[in-house]
């Protein structure tokens, strides 16, 4: 088990350290920045249909439903079609709207996943267009989509989705991409810009990567928290979701994602000197925003634990704590911004003597309904 592990003392961990070159694989053959090109066959055998969508309604699970919320907003500003995001269980119970021509991107990494499988028959059925993104290749989803494209993050073994989640949040990237560029959404400048920015993150996480042990001692200081609140804006809002989900399913400590916006809305009634919370408060078009939201907390005598982009010496000046990560254009960002969550949620687990790579009563498929 050992050698499975590849020295690591957990397959979340080691998952979280191949993201370079998954991340990679995922963008190999398909992103070809210096001659300003993407191939994706899935997307070019439907370019129409793709373009002429009223609707694209992304249905999942899970982490998978964090990548498709972060997609949302990824498509709606290149290629400006309506996106929808629906929890497949949810979404399948209901009456739900699904008109011919509508687009239905399904993202799963098993692709077994019961709820969101019933789901897409149920939107197939009403003639709508169903687009795979899934990490398992020839599984149940995969299958009973009519277009596709895989994640090839390889085989996930820990409960906890981690390699899986960045490279879908690549897929969905590199697909709004292409059709914001087919569809005349996103200018030529923008488009090779962000093509470099996404062919950059592999190299990028690295250094994401190199602050496990300065994270891993964040963890022993804040392990005993009973809450946690992660915050964050934008394209980081479902990074703040995903955080949460993190430390609650490997370290069974309450945690909530909100967005930093919307916190004085409720969760601010929580803030004490003994509640941390997480800024996801990388360097984007929300900054100065963000900056106040963290002032709202501090002026309560929170905690902050700050992601910040590397050299942000304005927050660093203002967080009790901060992880660095490299620069990128805020739409590929959270690429690397959710690495630190997955590191802080890995290694509270460890740091409380849980089993993380099989958290109780989660399962890694959930193939019942
Ligand atoms: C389970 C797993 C999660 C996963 C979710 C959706 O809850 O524990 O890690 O995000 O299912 O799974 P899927 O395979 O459809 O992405």
């Amino acid at each position: 088990a050992a050698i499975e592990k590849g020295g690591y003392d957990h397959f979340m961990l080691k998952e979280i350290f191949e993201q370079p070159s998954t991340v990679f694989d995922c963008l190999r053959g398909r992103v070809d920045a210096a001659n300003g090109t993407i191939t994706m066959a899935g997307v070019e055998a439907n370019i129409d249909i793709l373009k002429n969508a009223p609707r694209i309604l992304i249905i999942a699970c899970g982490t998978s439903w964090h990548a498709g919320l972060l997609a949302e907003y990824i498509f709606e500003e290149l290629c400006r079609t309506p996106v929808e995001v629906e929890y497949a269980s949810e979404f399948r119970y209901r009456n739900p709207i699904v008109n011919k021509g509508d687009v239905i991107i399904a993202v799963s990494q098993s692709g077994e996943t019961a709820d969101t499988l019933v789901a897409i028959e149920k939107a197939k059925e009403q003639g709508a267009l169903i687009f795979g993104i899934v990490n398992v290749v020839g599984s149940s989803i995969a299958r009973v989509s009519q277009a596709g494209a895989y994640t090839h993050a390889g085989p996930e073994i820990g409960v906890a989705s981690t390699k899986a989640f960045t490279a879908q949040l690549a897929v969905l990237t590199i697909i709004a991409l292409k059709l914001g560029y087919e569809k005349g959404t996103l200018d030529n400048k923008r488009f090779l810009h962000l093509m470099n920015e996404l062919q950059d993150i592999p190299e990028k996480i690295p250094a994401a990567l190199n602050q496990a042990e300065h994270v891993k001692q964040l963890a022993y200081k804040y392990k005993d928290a009973r809450d946690f609140l992660y915050l964050g804006r934008g394209y980081n809002f479902p990074i703040a979701l995903e955080g949460a989900l993190k430390l609650k399913e490997i370290s069974y400590i309450h945690a909530e994602g909100y967005p930093a916006a919307e916190m004085k809305h409720g969760p601010i009634a929580l803030v004490d000197e003994n509640l941390p919370v997480v800024f996801i408060a990388t360097k984007d078009s929300y900054h100065e925003k963000i900056i106040s939201n963290i002032q709202e907390i501090k002026a309560r005598k929170g905690k902050v634990i700050a992601v910040i982009t590397e050299g942000d010496d304005v927050i660093a000046k203002m967080a009790d704590d901060v992880i660095e990560v490299p620069a990128a254009d805020e739409l590929v960002a959270p690429m690397l911004s959710v690495i630190p969550m997955q590191l802080l949620a890995y290694y509270i687990g460890v740091a409380k003597g849980l089993d993380v790579d099989k958290p109780r009563n989660l399962a890694k498929s959930v193939t019942v309904e």
